[in-house]
Protein backbone atom coordinates (compact mmCIF):
# COMPACT_ATOMS: atom_id res chain seq x y z
CA UNK A 1 0.00 0.00 0.00
CA UNK A 2 1.30 3.70 -0.83
CA UNK A 3 1.71 5.31 2.37
CA UNK A 4 1.16 8.95 0.39
CA UNK A 5 -2.61 7.55 0.67
CA UNK A 6 -2.47 7.83 4.48
CA UNK A 7 -1.76 11.12 4.07
CA UNK A 8 -4.21 12.23 1.13
CA UNK A 9 -6.73 11.09 3.43
CA UNK A 10 -5.73 13.05 6.71
CA UNK A 11 -5.55 16.06 4.92
CA UNK A 12 -8.90 15.19 3.06
CA UNK A 13 -10.37 14.61 6.36
CA UNK A 14 -8.95 17.98 7.52
CA UNK A 15 -10.90 19.89 4.91
CA UNK A 16 -14.51 18.46 5.65
CA UNK A 17 -17.21 20.39 7.84
CA UNK A 18 -17.04 19.58 11.62
CA UNK A 19 -19.55 17.42 12.12
CA UNK A 20 -18.59 15.11 9.71
CA UNK A 21 -14.77 15.08 10.77
CA UNK A 22 -15.94 14.62 14.39
CA UNK A 23 -18.20 11.42 13.04
CA UNK A 24 -15.14 9.99 11.02
CA UNK A 25 -13.27 10.29 14.43
CA UNK A 26 -15.44 8.03 16.32
CA UNK A 27 -15.68 5.84 14.07
CA UNK A 28 -11.78 5.94 13.48
CA UNK A 29 -12.32 4.95 17.41
CA UNK A 30 -14.60 2.53 17.68
CA UNK A 31 -13.38 0.74 14.71
CA UNK A 32 -9.76 0.73 15.86
CA UNK A 33 -11.68 -1.20 19.41
CA UNK A 34 -13.33 -3.82 16.86
CA UNK A 35 -9.57 -3.91 15.38
CA UNK A 36 -7.95 -4.84 18.28
CA UNK A 37 -10.92 -7.00 19.42
CA UNK A 38 -10.61 -9.11 15.99
CA UNK A 39 -6.94 -9.08 15.52
CA UNK A 40 -7.14 -6.98 12.15
CA UNK A 41 -4.45 -4.16 10.90
CA UNK A 42 -4.64 -1.44 12.46
CA UNK A 43 -3.63 0.76 10.01
CA UNK A 44 -5.82 -0.34 7.31
CA UNK A 45 -8.75 -0.12 9.96
CA UNK A 46 -8.03 3.27 10.25
CA UNK A 47 -7.62 3.82 6.73
CA UNK A 48 -10.59 2.81 5.65
CA UNK A 49 -12.53 4.10 8.69
CA UNK A 50 -11.12 7.70 8.06
CA UNK A 51 -12.10 7.28 3.69
CA UNK A 52 -15.55 6.05 4.15
CA UNK A 53 -17.30 9.55 4.28
CA UNK A 54 -14.73 11.70 2.37
CA UNK A 55 -17.99 12.36 0.48
CA UNK A 56 -20.74 12.75 2.21
CA UNK A 57 -20.68 16.20 2.05
CA UNK A 58 -21.28 16.21 -1.71
CA UNK A 59 -25.06 17.03 -3.12
CA UNK A 60 -26.76 14.16 -4.76
CA UNK A 61 -26.92 15.59 -8.01
CA UNK A 62 -23.01 15.62 -8.01
CA UNK A 63 -22.83 12.40 -6.55
CA UNK A 64 -24.83 11.11 -9.36
CA UNK A 65 -22.41 13.04 -12.02
CA UNK A 66 -19.29 11.55 -10.11
CA UNK A 67 -20.75 7.97 -10.67
CA UNK A 68 -21.84 8.39 -14.17
CA UNK A 69 -17.81 9.85 -14.70
CA UNK A 70 -16.38 7.36 -12.82
CA UNK A 71 -18.63 4.25 -14.56
CA UNK A 72 -20.11 3.62 -11.28
CA UNK A 73 -23.31 1.18 -12.07
CA UNK A 74 -25.87 3.37 -10.62
CA UNK A 75 -29.15 1.09 -9.32
CA UNK A 76 -32.46 2.85 -9.08
CA UNK A 77 -32.26 2.10 -5.50
CA UNK A 78 -29.78 5.01 -5.18
CA UNK A 79 -31.22 6.80 -8.78
CA UNK A 80 -34.17 6.93 -6.05
CA UNK A 81 -31.50 8.44 -3.33
CA UNK A 82 -28.25 9.53 -4.33
CA UNK A 83 -26.58 10.57 -1.47
CA UNK A 84 -26.15 6.12 -1.12
CA UNK A 85 -23.37 6.70 -3.78
CA UNK A 86 -20.86 8.61 -1.05
CA UNK A 87 -19.15 6.12 -0.41
CA UNK A 88 -18.62 4.24 -4.13
CA UNK A 89 -17.55 8.06 -5.21
CA UNK A 90 -15.20 8.32 -2.40
CA UNK A 91 -13.44 4.56 -3.41
CA UNK A 92 -13.13 5.55 -6.87
CA UNK A 93 -11.47 9.47 -6.18
CA UNK A 94 -8.87 7.60 -3.94
CA UNK A 95 -8.20 4.85 -5.87
CA UNK A 96 -7.26 7.61 -8.80
CA UNK A 97 -5.29 9.24 -5.87
CA UNK A 98 -3.07 6.02 -5.56
CA UNK A 99 -5.44 3.93 -3.14
CA UNK A 100 -3.98 0.14 -3.99
CA UNK A 101 -5.51 -1.96 -1.35
CA UNK A 102 -8.62 -3.84 -2.47
CA UNK A 103 -9.96 -4.23 0.76
CA UNK A 104 -10.04 -0.45 1.78
CA UNK A 105 -11.49 0.07 -1.34
CA UNK A 106 -14.21 -2.26 -1.11
CA UNK A 107 -14.57 -0.82 3.04
CA UNK A 108 -15.46 2.28 1.80
CA UNK A 109 -17.27 1.60 -1.48
CA UNK A 110 -19.59 -0.57 0.19
CA UNK A 111 -19.88 1.21 3.81
CA UNK A 112 -23.28 2.40 3.33
CA UNK A 113 -25.26 -0.94 2.60
CA UNK A 114 -22.79 -3.52 2.90
CA UNK A 115 -21.90 -6.18 0.17
CA UNK A 116 -21.19 -10.05 0.15
CA UNK A 117 -17.84 -10.89 0.72
CA UNK A 118 -16.41 -7.89 2.58
CA UNK A 119 -13.54 -8.50 4.54
CA UNK A 120 -13.74 -8.34 8.18
CA UNK A 121 -11.47 -4.74 8.10
CA UNK A 122 -14.74 -3.74 5.59
CA UNK A 123 -17.11 -5.08 8.39
CA UNK A 124 -15.39 -3.42 11.27
CA UNK A 125 -15.87 -0.15 9.42
CA UNK A 126 -19.43 -1.06 8.35
CA UNK A 127 -20.16 -1.66 11.95
CA UNK A 128 -18.52 1.57 13.54
CA UNK A 129 -20.15 3.51 10.79
CA UNK A 130 -23.62 2.55 12.37
CA UNK A 131 -22.80 2.24 16.13
CA UNK A 132 -20.70 4.96 16.75
CA UNK A 133 -21.93 6.96 20.01
CA UNK A 134 -23.71 9.92 18.45
CA UNK A 135 -25.57 7.25 16.30
CA UNK A 136 -26.81 5.23 19.31
CA UNK A 137 -30.01 7.27 19.27
CA UNK A 138 -31.35 6.71 16.37
CA UNK A 139 -32.08 2.63 16.54
CA UNK A 140 -35.24 1.44 18.48
CA UNK A 141 -33.22 -1.46 20.31
CA UNK A 142 -29.66 -1.16 22.27
CA UNK A 143 -26.73 -0.49 20.23
CA UNK A 144 -24.95 -0.76 23.05
CA UNK A 145 -25.68 -4.64 23.20
CA UNK A 146 -24.81 -4.67 19.06
CA UNK A 147 -21.82 -3.08 19.77
CA UNK A 148 -21.03 -5.67 22.77
CA UNK A 149 -22.12 -8.40 20.22
CA UNK A 150 -19.23 -6.74 17.73
CA UNK A 151 -16.86 -7.39 19.98
CA UNK A 152 -17.11 -10.79 19.93
CA UNK A 153 -18.09 -11.93 16.13
CA UNK A 154 -18.26 -9.42 13.46
CA UNK A 155 -20.50 -11.44 11.39
CA UNK A 156 -23.04 -12.11 14.02
CA UNK A 157 -23.55 -8.40 14.70
CA UNK A 158 -24.08 -7.65 10.92
CA UNK A 159 -26.14 -10.02 10.68
CA UNK A 160 -28.27 -8.35 13.50
CA UNK A 161 -28.14 -4.77 12.00
CA UNK A 162 -28.78 -6.03 8.60
CA UNK A 163 -31.89 -7.59 9.43
CA UNK A 164 -33.21 -5.33 11.87
CA UNK A 165 -32.23 -2.22 9.21
CA UNK A 166 -34.09 -4.75 6.53
CA UNK A 167 -37.18 -4.65 8.65
CA UNK A 168 -36.70 -1.03 9.28
CA UNK A 169 -37.36 -0.35 6.15
CA UNK A 170 -39.76 -2.34 4.81
CA UNK A 171 -41.99 -1.08 8.13
CA UNK A 172 -41.72 2.21 6.41
CA UNK A 173 -42.35 1.11 2.94
CA UNK A 174 -38.88 2.08 1.81
CA UNK A 175 -36.94 0.43 -0.76
CA UNK A 176 -34.47 -1.77 0.21
CA UNK A 177 -31.07 -2.42 -1.40
CA UNK A 178 -30.20 -5.34 -3.32
CA UNK A 179 -27.02 -5.40 -1.53
CA UNK A 180 -27.72 -5.48 1.78
CA UNK A 181 -30.45 -8.36 1.23
CA UNK A 182 -27.47 -9.96 -0.25
CA UNK A 183 -24.79 -9.67 1.93
CA UNK A 184 -27.72 -10.86 4.83
CA UNK A 185 -27.94 -13.69 2.32
CA UNK A 186 -24.64 -14.28 2.64
CA UNK A 187 -24.54 -14.76 6.21
CA UNK A 188 -27.47 -17.33 6.53
CA UNK A 189 -26.22 -19.37 3.90
CA UNK A 190 -22.90 -19.72 5.91
CA UNK A 191 -25.53 -21.16 8.87
CA UNK A 192 -25.96 -17.71 10.92
CA UNK A 193 -29.36 -17.02 12.45
CA UNK A 194 -30.87 -14.03 13.75
CA UNK A 195 -34.49 -13.64 14.32
CA UNK A 196 -36.21 -10.40 15.66
FE1 LIG B 1 -21.33 7.19 4.90
FE1 LIG C 1 -20.18 7.54 8.22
Amino acid sequence: MSSGIHQIVEDWVGTLPRGLSSHIGRVETLASEFAQAHKLEAERVRLCAQAHDLCRWMRGEELLTKAHEFGIPVHQVEEHNPILLHGQVAAEMLRHKGLDDQVVYDGVYHHSTAYPGLHPIAKAVFLADKLEPNKSGRYAYSSEALKARAMKNLDEALLEFLSREIAAYLAHGQMVHPSALEARNELLAQGLTFTL
